[in-house]
């Protein structure tokens, strides 16, 4: 079964073509991160108008890719949540509008749940990550950063085991990239001149590694960067900037890779898998795998691509659900909250959504 899958949780339109088993026939993403530089982060209003712009040529571009009409489909994948409103609404009509038209089912897909089973995506011409259930997925991405038992793909299998009391982990790469003076999204740039710089130089202490808790906080290393700033201004010289960079880096990689090895091993699940863009990062993927080397730990690593907002991921889910004979009818909406239950909330334990 071909699933037609669409993103617009954020600032990347995204439309794709999987069918159950994970083969990516096609995936298209065309992001708007020139439109939202000026501004240093995203824009709502912006982001939603610029969906609506590129919705359309998108999913064709991703029926074309894949050689096939909308005939050749068996179902409509959308993100219906967490993200942003108004973007999440323009991809939402647009796959009840293809499914209405084509009389396809439909299936709402949450953003998160997409992250964590793109590790199961199969790209022509790479090398595919090999998980199996059970396994602790650590997601990191602009929006959110948590850790999760993942026992199967339904959103009943999924429990977080603890999440950022604060700012997610991308969200932090890209303020302190700001205050550095560096452009929009800040993650990819920190990564590349981080490379060259010398964490010694830095030595910011990992957030919270005292602490046995499986939370994250992201906020006072953004703080840390803020001050340096504020006290000896803007980096002058390369060397200062990348060891900047280098030393910021390092605590963020440590927090995140300790707290999910610390998660595996309280679990007692053996396989370890990493998910959203913050995944994209060299130190990351490079500190994760020898971390899980030591501790005895299978680590999955999806492709870069498979990593950052894409709609395969979103079809794959989908994809799933449609497998299991679960539809929804054309009444949901989107909703700017994840469906899985959270347990951390800014330090408040649960809540009610
Ligand atoms: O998953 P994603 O594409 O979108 C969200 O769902 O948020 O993640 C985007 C985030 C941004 O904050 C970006 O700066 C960060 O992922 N990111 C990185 C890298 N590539 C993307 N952070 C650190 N290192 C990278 N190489
Ligand atoms: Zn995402």
């Amino acid at each position: 079964m071909l699933v037609l899958g669409i993103e617009s949780s954020c600032d990347e339109t995204g439309a794709a073509v999987v069918d159950e088993s994970g083969v990516v026939r096609s995936d298209v993403v065309r992001s708007q991160v020139a439109l939202h530089a000026p501004y240093g982060g995203v824009v709502p209003e912006l982001a939603s108008r610029d969906h609506v712009r590129a919705i359309t040529l998108v999913i064709q571009e991703a029926l074309a890719r894949a050689e096939i009409g909308f005939e050749a489909l068996g179902g409509v994948a959308v993100t219906a949540r967490p993200g942003l409103s108004g973007a999440l609404l323009v991809g939402v009509q647009a796959a009840k509008g293809v499914a209405w038209a084509r009389d396809l089912p439909i299936v709402a897909v949450d953003h998160l749940v997409g992250h964590l089973l793109a590790v199961f995506l199969r790209r022509p011409a790479t090398v595919t990550a090999t998980a199996t259930y059970p396994f602790i997925g650590l997601l990191a991405s602009g929006g959110h950063t948590a850790i999760y038992r993942v026992d199967g793909p339904s959103i009943s299998e999924i429990r977080e085991l603890g999440a950022t009391r604060d700012d997610a982990a991308g969200e932090a790469f890209d303020k302190v990239a700001k205050a550095i003076g560096l452009g929009y999204p800040g993650g990819p740039l920190v990564d590349q001149l981080a490379r060259g710089g010398d964490a010694a130089r830095f030595p910011i202490p990992a957030p919270m590694a005292r602490r046995d808790s499986l939370e994250f906080s992201f906020s006072g290393l953004k703080s840390f960067v803020a001050r340096y700033v504020a006290q000896n201004g803007k980096p002058k010289s390369e060397t200062e900037l990348a060891d900047l960079c280098a030393g910021f880096q390092r605590a963020v990689v440590r927090s995140l890779v300790a707290k999910t090895v610390r998660a595996a091993q309280a679990e007692r699940v053996g396989s370890v898998v990493l998910a959203g863009g913050v995944a994209a990062n060299s130190e990351l993927r490079r500190s994760a795998a020898e971390a899980c080397a030591k501790a005895g730990l299978s680590l999955a690593v999806p492709p870069i691509a498979s990593c950052t907002d894409n709609a395969a991921m979103i079809a794959y889910a989908g994809a799933l659900r449609l497998a299991r004979g679960e539809r929804d009818d054309l009444s949901f909406s989107a909703s700017p909250r994840t469906a899985l239950e959270r347990t951390t909330r800014k330090g408040g334990g649960r809540r009610e959504l």
